[in-house]
């Protein structure tokens, strides 16, 4: 099979997601890196270029020109499909650009930075009939679709509350440091990062968890933000109030000053029979607790999990997989979708959802500021 071949916006030397997309693209077989515009400094650009065994010329100074340069390639040669990984403010702008020239794009939560940027693409990819992956890694993990799988087939009975956590403590390094760095990282300034820190940044990843294993919609919030210190911009804790309709509510707990916290993103949905609880530092193992049976756990590559579930596992039993493989899940989903496969829903993450990933930033923003008030999603 010919592999698909894409190019890339950031992830140059030293940057974080960029490395983890390449590494996922590599894994799943399908994707060939052809070129790109891996730093804001063209000159380490070129040095990335050059230890990737990228050719020079298809190494481009802006996306502009990445786009006019790769149109006059024959079809075959030109990439057909586009990473971006930069920090938030250029995913519009750039997602827009390559959209309209044609490309696919495969893009970094959250989507963009306002909720009109939002829609705007959502009406581009629809009209240009072109795929869209936004990656929420997270949903690529075998676990959490057996999660979904399960939850549909109504294994814990009426869903009637979702929790959803996720704590990490890196920002305690730059907010205390000696040297002050609160005014020199992206993720603290709002020129770069959006309205949002904490929530904007994690905080959408637990939503769109919520909202992918349930299958169902947030209607509303009710927020309390903590920026921690008057310097401090944009928050970097917070906790949200969900309602969901049908008296099903929940919560979502995200900060980034648990000091001592990696990674700790976790999900309990529970209902009337029985409840599914996953937890990412542990992504192997989904617990399942009911009122009447003992205790379950479902590990990947068993033939008692869903179909989705296992598709998204390769090795057999006990060799665990973790979160390259998850990110290498949503780029099958993008290769079946650029070829015309046929596509399990929930396959990738859509425009669609990063249009509810920006709705749900605003519409927590909104509440913590009008003195935390209930705030419609959908406004
Ligand atoms: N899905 C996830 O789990 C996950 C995890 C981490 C980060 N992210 C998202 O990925 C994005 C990047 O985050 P990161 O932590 O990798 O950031 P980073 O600072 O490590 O890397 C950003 C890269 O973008 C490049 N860049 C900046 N401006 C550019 C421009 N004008 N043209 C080309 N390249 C440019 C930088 O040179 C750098 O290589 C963010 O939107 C972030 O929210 C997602």
């Amino acid at each position: 099979m010919k592999k698909i071949k894409y190019g890339m916006i950031g992830g140059g030397i030293g940057a974080f997601i960029g490395d983890a997309h390449r590494r996922a693209a590599r894994l799943c077989n399908d994707f060939e890196l052809v070129g790109g515009v891996f730093d804001v400094d063209y000159e380490r650009s070129k040095e990335f270029a050059l230890q990737e065994d990228i050719a020079l010329g298809r190494c481009y100074e802006s996306v502009d020109l990445l786009i006019e340069k790769e149109l006059q390639l024959a079809e075959d040669q030109r990439m057909k499909v586009v990473t971006i990984v930069t920090p938030n403010t250029l995913h519009f702008p750039f997602a827009k650009k390559l959209l309209n020239s044609g490309f696919h794009v495969i893009c970094e939560k959250p989507m963009t930075i306002t909720v009109e940027e939002a829609v705007e693409l959502e009406s581009l990819v629809i009209e240009k009939q072109l795929t869209f992956a936004l990656t929420h890694t997270y949903t690529g993990y075998p676990m959490v679709r057996q999660m979904r799988d399960l939850i549909s087939e109504g294994h814990i009975g009426i869903v009637q509350r979702v929790d959803a956590q996720y704590y990490q403590g890196w920002v305690n390094n730059i907010i205390h440091s000696s040297e002050n760095r609160i005014g020199k990282f992206w993720k603290l300034d709002s020129r770069q990062t959006g309205i949002s820190g904490c929530l904007g940044d994690i905080g959408v990843h637990a939503f769109n968890l919520a909202e992918y294993v349930t299958g169902k919609q947030v209607k509303e919030v009710l927020s309390d933000l903590n920026t921690l210190k008057e310097e401090i911009e944009l928050d970097v804790d917070g906790t949200v109030l969900l309602r969901f309709g049908d008296n099903l509510k929940g919560v979502i707990r995200a900060s980034q000053v648990c000091a001592g916290e990696e990674n700790n993103l976790s999900i309990g949905v529970y209902g009337s029979k029985g409840s599914l609880t996953w937890s990412q530092e542990n992504p192997n193992f989904l617990t399942l607790k009911t009122l009447t049976e003992p205790i379950r756990i479902y590990k990947p590559a068993h033939t008692y999990n869903g179909d989705f579930a296992e598709r998204s596992h390769t090795m057999k039993a006990g060799h665990p997989e973790g979160y390259y493989e998850a990110l290498a899940n949503i780029y099958v989903g993008v290769r079946k979708s650029i070829k015309g496969e046929e596509i399990n829903a929930g396959e990738y993450p859509t425009v669609h959802d990063g249009v509810r990933g920006m709705k749900f930033i605003h519409a927590v923003v909104n509440s913590h500021k009008t003195g935390n008030s209930w705030i419609s999603i959908n406004q």
